[in-house]
């Protein structure tokens, strides 16, 4: 018996290729292998022969099994080796500039605001472009017959109450109903109304911030709209105003103008007399607040709302909204940008 084991075990070890490797232990211990057949052949002893036999002939089939056991471990490690060299990338291969693709300007403005906001500590939200009346108007205090429905063009759909948002603001509504305060959110996204000339489109993109909080107040919301535009558009001295203005959702309400500078068709922002209206901002209105079970005598918060596009049209100096949603290659290789670089490096 020891030899037999001896040469099965030289066999096995010498054995290459898993496939070969299966064949032995099936032609060894299959059902009608070799060591299964001996065990079956001990019911032609007498009890005594096979007790000694059956102890024998199990302690070679434990033998061959874990011999069988380790060279498959190794040739399955090798199998494995060998599969992954050959999948190997030449990472070092350089790639092919002419065929790198750009990032849309717009693009470039989301990564970047998304960057800038989330490094101040607010989580990005998900709103969906259908929304229903609730959400999109009721909830955020504009009542039907109120003339700011009518104002937003709104593309209503088939089903009753359904349409397709026209503003960014019914996430503030979906996020109060769905998270306990303290809340800092920005949702990005598509919006539409029914619109079209030099700039606007009936799809266009928004932003939208919202802070909640015990004892947030109009300082905070000045702080942080004037921080991010003089980020944004990079210039440090950039001249703000708050001017009063009207939101059914926020009291009191304003909207920002940035100092600019218009000389003949050149818009120039940083300097100057003019102003330019970048957004819209205010204190969320208490009824909003109570509308999304918030208690308006414990927490209080901002919120402000811009036009994406319109504020990527006046950081890189492009007048029309229309070729941003065209898809024409070479506007996109002329104006976009390199897609190596993170936003805000
Ligand atoms: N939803 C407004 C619009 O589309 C923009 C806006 C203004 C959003 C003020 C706000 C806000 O959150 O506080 O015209």
């Amino acid at each position: 018996m020891g030899p037999r084991l001896q040469d099965w075990k030289q066999e096995i070890n010498q054995c290459a290729s898993l496939r070969d490797l299966e064949d032995i232990r099936i032609r060894l211990l299959g059902k009608s292998g070799e060591i299964t057949q001996m065990l079956k052949n001990l019911g032609t002893l007498d009890a005594g022969q096979r007790r000694e036999k059956g102890a024998e002939i199990n302690q070679l089939k434990e033998g061959v099994r874990l011999c069988l056991e380790d060279r498959h471990a190794l040739l399955a490690a090798q199998a494995l080796d060998d599969k992954l060299a050959g999948e190997a990338v030449d990472v070092t291969l350089s790639s092919r500039p002419e065929a790198v693709g750009t990032l849309h300007p717009l693009t470039r403005t989301l990564e970047e605001i998304t960057a800038y906001f989330v490094n101040a500590g607010f989580s990005v939200a998900e709103g969906s472009d259908i929304e229903d009346e609730e959400h999109n108007f009721t909830a955020l205090n504009i009542p039907e017959h109120h003339p700011a429905r009518q104002s937003h063009d709104t593309f209503y759909l088939n089903a009753p109450g359904m349409l397709l948002r026209t503003h960014t603001s019914p996430v503030q509504i979906r996020t109060m109903k769905a998270t306990p305060p303290p809340i800092r959110i920005l949702s990005l996204g598509r919006v539409y109304r029914s619109d079209f000339d030099a700039t606007h489109t009936p799809m266009f993109h928004q932003v939208e911030g919202l802070v909640i909080d015990q004892g947030t107040h109009m300082g905070h919301l000045k702080s942080c709209i004037i921080d991010f535009l003089r980020h944004y558009f990079d210039i440090a001295d950039l001249p703000l105003r708050f001017r009063p203005s009207f939101f059914p959702f926020t009291e009191p309400s304003a909207e920002v103008d940035i100092g600019c500078s218009r000389e003949g068709n050149a818009l120039k922002i940083g300097t100057g007399k003019d102003w330019l209206e970048i957004l819209g901002c205010g204190m969320v209105h208490p009824k909003v607040l109570l509308n999304c079970g918030i208690d308006p005598d414990i927490y209080q918060g901002f919120a402000f709302g811009m036009g994406l596009d319109r504020i990527t049209m006046l950081k890189y100096g492009l007048p029309d909204i229309r070729p941003f949603f065209e898809g024409d290659a070479r506007w996109l290789k002329h104006y976009g940008f390199s897609p190596y670089f993170p936003a805000g490096a």
